[in-house]
């Protein structure tokens, strides 16, 4: 230490990374080191010399710390703001003479204001998770309990449910086809909620919403700056959520063949690799497919892969479409009355009429259409009682319900009395649905009825 001259001692205390500053016995600044012109944002010269309440008179930092180790005597340590919003931890160290009087103070000032940064965005980030999570609670609550009772009154409902009842506690993978708003996505759920995956995700990848480029990163999840663009966190794809859970792949025609190959393996080992990873991750899963693609067709025309089809479709259920399943249509009407009614508090009722229009309409777009619908008359119509007239021209223009028949002029007897007979059978059929009835009524015999309703019913 001998050796140490007074411009060595200074080189080094300047390049010390935490601020030394020095003070008098009367609070007179003596001594600061070049970090302090980093902390304070002035230079050292404007320090020196000045008394401690000067100092905080300029709001040079607060609060300030020498009045209290000078009448203490002893080490203290606090947290300090500077004038240009830096955060410090000062601790300054009384150097007493041999009458136990101080004689300098030594005060020590480490730059806190990042880790301050880190721990103020990690109390953010923990709140975020939270709230994130209790909203997850919530939703998976509403989706899962709320909006899932399927209303299954027709025969055809009711061996699929039964079929399904059999099969959701075993872990094996579904394939469910039916056209468009027949349904699938709420079997999908319903078979997750009645599976002993109950209390695990339910997740849902839409293959034909979710872009291509995107829909590898989306399921797999990628590391840490994998590919330019990607997230410097990473990010964990949908399958790893799904873990402990159901994955139900909706619109699976529309994911793209690339893929196709490393779904199948994820399937067949329960395990995948991010984009970007080397480590290979274990998922336990049960995966429900669902689309209104003709698969098998796809299968045939090479557009989808053969052993993925075969993996996929270890059981297969088809939603059949609402026309065919006439006894559901009423159940449903006034599944969805009451639920759009309780939403938009109102209280309606259907005419007989009204309802004969609503049954014998076609439903193309099934029970979406038919949802859609009854919430379209909830909110248009200000009456209680429901009417025909408030129905879409649709309904009107496709009626079938009339009894009367109206023909051109001139039309050919024949034509005329198949036509009739066509539009009694109809009715018949559709109001008592089987055969026996249909024959009691019209009073012709039930093989008469049978052969008849099969030439004319759809
Ligand atoms: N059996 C049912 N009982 C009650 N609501 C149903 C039933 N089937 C379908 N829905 C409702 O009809 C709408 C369309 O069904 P969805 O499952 O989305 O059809 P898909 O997936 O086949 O297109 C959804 O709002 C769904 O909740
Ligand atoms: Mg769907």
């Amino acid at each position: 230490m001998n050796d140490l001259n007074c411009f060595t001692l200074r080189k080094i205390l300047d390049n010390c990374h935490d601020e030394i500053f020095v003070v008098d016995n009367k609070g007179n600044s003596v001594y600061a080191n070049k970090a302090a012109e980093k902390n304070y944002g002035v230079k050292v010269s404007d320090l020196i010399g000045k008394a401690s309440w000067q100092l905080a008179e300029e709001g040079i930092c607060s609060p300030p710390i020498t009045p209290i180790a000078l009448s203490e005597k002893k080490k203290v340590t606090i947290e300090q703001t500077t004038r240009i919003g830096r955060k410090l931890v000062v601790t300054a160290s009384p150097i007493l003479d041999q009458k136990g009087e101080i004689d300098l103070i030594v005060e020590n000032s480490r730059d806190i204001t990042e880790l301050k940064n880190i721990k103020q965005d990690l109390e953010v980030t923990r709140e975020l998770l939270e709230k994130y999570k209790r909203e997850v609670e919530v939703l998976r609550k509403e989706d899962l309990n709320v909006k899932n009772d399927i209303i299954a009154n027709s025969k055809q409902m009711c061996d699929l449910l039964d079929i399904v009842h059999g099969v959701a506690t075993t872990d094996s993978t579904i394939l469910i086809l039916g056209k468009s708003g027949t349904g699938k996505s709420i079997l999908a759920k319903h078979i997750h909620k009645i599976s002993k995956r109950k209390d695990g995700p339910f997740i849902t990848i839409n293959c034909a919403a979710i872009p291509e480029q995107l829909l590898e990163s989306e399921l797999f999840g990628y590391t840490p700056g994998a590919f330019s663009g990607a997230s410097k966190n990473g990010k964990v794809g949908l399958l790893a959520l799904a873990n402990n859970g159901t994955l139900f792949f909706d619109e699976i025609a529309e994911i793209p063949i690339r893929l196709q190959a490393k779904l199948l393996e994820v399937i067949q080992g329960h395990r995948f690799t991010p984009v970007g990873s080397v480590k290979e991750k274990l998922i336990d899963v049960r995966i429900i497919a669902a689309t209104n693609q003709k698969l098998k067709e796809m299968v045939n025309n090479n557009s989808f892969r053969e052993d993925l089809f075969y993996r996929l479709n270890v059981i297969e259920l088809e939603m059949p479409p609402l026309k065919e399943r006439l006894e559901d249509i009423i159940p449903l009407i006034y599944f969805f009355l009451e639920r759009y009614d309780k939403k938009y508090e109102r209280n309606h009722d259907f005419t007989e009429e009204t309802l004969d229009l609503l049954t014998q309409h076609d439903w193309p777009g099934n029970i979406r259409e038919l949802e859609h619908t009854i919430e379209r008359l909830v909110v248009t119509v200000k009456d209680t009682v429901i009417k025909p007239k408030n129905l879409p021209k649709i309904f009107h223009d496709n009626s079938k319900s009339q009894f009367h028949v109206s023909f051109p002029s001139f039309v050919p007897l024949d034509k005329s009395v198949e036509e009739f007979q066509k539009q009694l059978i109809n009715k018949a059929y559709k109001q008592f649905k089987n055969t026996y009835k249909v024959a009691e009524v019209l009073q012709i015999s039930q093989s008469k009825a049978y052969r008849l309703i099969k030439k004319y019913t759809d």
